[in-house]
């Protein structure tokens, strides 16, 4: 059986609990609207920790005035069957009311990591986010956390937080979901038409294109980008609108002139009202 609980203190009680049982404990903050790239993770956790708690939040503070926090998609009795098949003990579902104090003050504010790309585009979102899993990571106190790849500068930005503020808690990094077509699974999908999945390969394409290029021999930052943008120009014509295609360093997120082992691809962008995102890493061949 698994357990789902909405208050502070019941779920600190109950990571306490198997605590006391000598457990590990593995934590898995989500939203919610769970595809198998949330369970991924929680099956990641599963296997190498005895206790596994995921939290399911829909955080205000990281959505933007107009963007889609009011229809952002909610099916809470789902989402718990779906955890308990993939190992998970413990639900911890909190509202906004036992999530924030009415009157809080004090945020995290992560830096020029959280400036670039999302960032630019989202203002405010990595200080929401950045604050939110600071406070679930505070409850749970997991020996380790697990985030997806898919959303790689909120991964690079949840690793750096924990390294400057000392936090204590091992980041686990998982690979991206897709489906059978390659469209990174995310829950903003259901948003989609069927056409309009078809319009989203375009970004998985770029940054094939933009890895087959890198691996062919290509190391000029500019050029990858353009292979990108050409490939959604290609694939979807004006039914793409991109924010970014960019070639970052894996660490810095700064965009990089040249690659000289490893990069990222990251690639933003709307398809009718949804946005949608991915990354994928580039290598380049071993000089000599
Ligand atoms: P959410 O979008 O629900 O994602 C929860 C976790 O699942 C994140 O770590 C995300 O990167 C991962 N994820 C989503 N799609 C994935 C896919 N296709 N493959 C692998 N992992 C995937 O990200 C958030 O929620 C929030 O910002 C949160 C961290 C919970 C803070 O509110």
């Amino acid at each position: 059986m698994i357990d789902r609980v909405v208050s502070k203190g019941y779920a600190r009680a109950a990571v306490h609990a198997a605590r006391a049982d000598g457990a590990t404990v593995g934590f898995v903050p989500t939203m919610g609207a769970l595809h198998e790239g949330h369970l991924s993770l929680a099956r990641a956790a599963a296997s190498r920790c005895d206790f596994v708690v995921t939290s399911i939040f829909v955080n205000p503070t990281q959505f933007g005035p107009g963007e889609d926090f009011e229809r952002y998609p909610r099916r809470i009795e789902a989402d718990t069957e779906l955890l308990a098949s993939a190992g998970v003990h413990l639900v911890w579902a909190p509202t906004v009311d036992v999530m924030y104090e009415p009157d809080a003050q004090i945020a995290v504010d992560p830096g020029p990591l959280a400036r670039r790309w999302e960032g630019a585009v989202r203002p405010g979102h990595f200080g929401g986010v950045a604050t939110v899993v600071a406070k679930l990571l505070s409850v749970v106190r997991p020996d380790a956390a697990f985030f997806g790849e898919k959303d790689y500068q909120q991964l690079a930005i949840v690793r750096r937080m924990e390294r400057d503020l000392d936090l204590g808690v091992e980041i686990v990094g998982c690979p991206t979901i897709r489906d059978s077509y390659g469209l990174a699974l995310s829950s903003r999908n259901a948003f989609l038409s069927a056409a309009e999945r078809v319009t989203g390969l375009a970004l998985p394409f770029a940054l094939e294109a933009a890895a087959a290029a890198c691996a062919g021999g290509e190391r000029d930052g500019r050029a990858l980008e353009n292979v990108m943008r050409t490939t959604v120009a290609a694939h979807a014509g004006e039914a793409v609108t991109l924010d970014y295609a960019a070639v970052i360093d894996p660490d810095s997120l700064e965009p990089l002139s040249q690659v000289a082992s490893v990069a990222r691809a990251i690639i933003a962008g709307r398809v009718g009202g949804t946005r949608l995102l991915d990354n994928c890493e580039l290598l380049a061949p071993r000089a000599g």
